[in-house]
């Protein structure tokens, strides 16, 4: 399989530690694509976010995209609303399998309110009620991934196996069609 593999869904669902995992893993590339808009414009992310606004990190989103989908045979961790553009998605879909990390609300919650400092978008006082409504309202664009994981009840490197064989899976049946 040369296509890349590429991990959506909320934050604080596992995207990046997976993706690591799974990369190390499967002898791939890997690129955390909020990583990768940090060092190319040499600013955090909430940095990006407050002195040029959430419309600058999107073009820096979306101009990275366009690059990563002319290369392949890496695995590539999604902001969480990487997807929510659709020439992204398409540009992603286009040469990717597309894996949609999900985790109960609660678990996000537990996750992004050690670290809210790091996501603009998750504002002080943030109540597991605001999650739960935020993740609802992204679902219909994490549901066109190619298949979803659940990471609450299992380990990373649990998570990782279970989306290796997954992968196993369907290149058996593309290979049988
Ligand atoms: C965002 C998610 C963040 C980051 C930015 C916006 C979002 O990535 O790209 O803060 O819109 O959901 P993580 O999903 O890695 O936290």
């Amino acid at each position: 399989m040369d296509k890349n593999i590429v991990l959506i869904g909320f934050m604080g669902t596992g995207k990046s530690a997976i993706g690591q995992r799974l990369a190390r893993k499967l002898g791939l590339s890997f690129v955390d694509t909020d990583r990768e808009i940090e060092e190319l414009t040499g600013k955090s992310i909430p940095m990006l976010f407050k002195n040029y606004g959430e419309k600058r990190f999107r073009s820096e989103e979306k101009l990275l995209v366009a690059r990563l989908g002319k290369r392949r045979n890496q695995v590539i961790a999604c902001g969480g609303g990487t997807v929510l553009e659709p020439e992204n998605r398409e540009i992603l879909q286009r040469n990717g399998v597309l894996i949609w990390v999900d985790a109960e609300p609660e678990d996000v919650f537990r996750r992004v309110r050690r670290k809210r400092q790091k996501r603009p978008l998750l504002k002080k006082g943030l109540t597991l009620e605001q999650v739960h409504r935020m993740m609802e309202k992204r679902k219909p664009y994490y549901e066109g991934a190619d298949f979803r994981i659940n990471t609450s009840r299992s380990s990373i490197e649990d998570v990782v196996n279970l989306i290796i064989n997954k992968l196993e899976e369907r290149s058996h049946e593309d290979g049988q069609s």
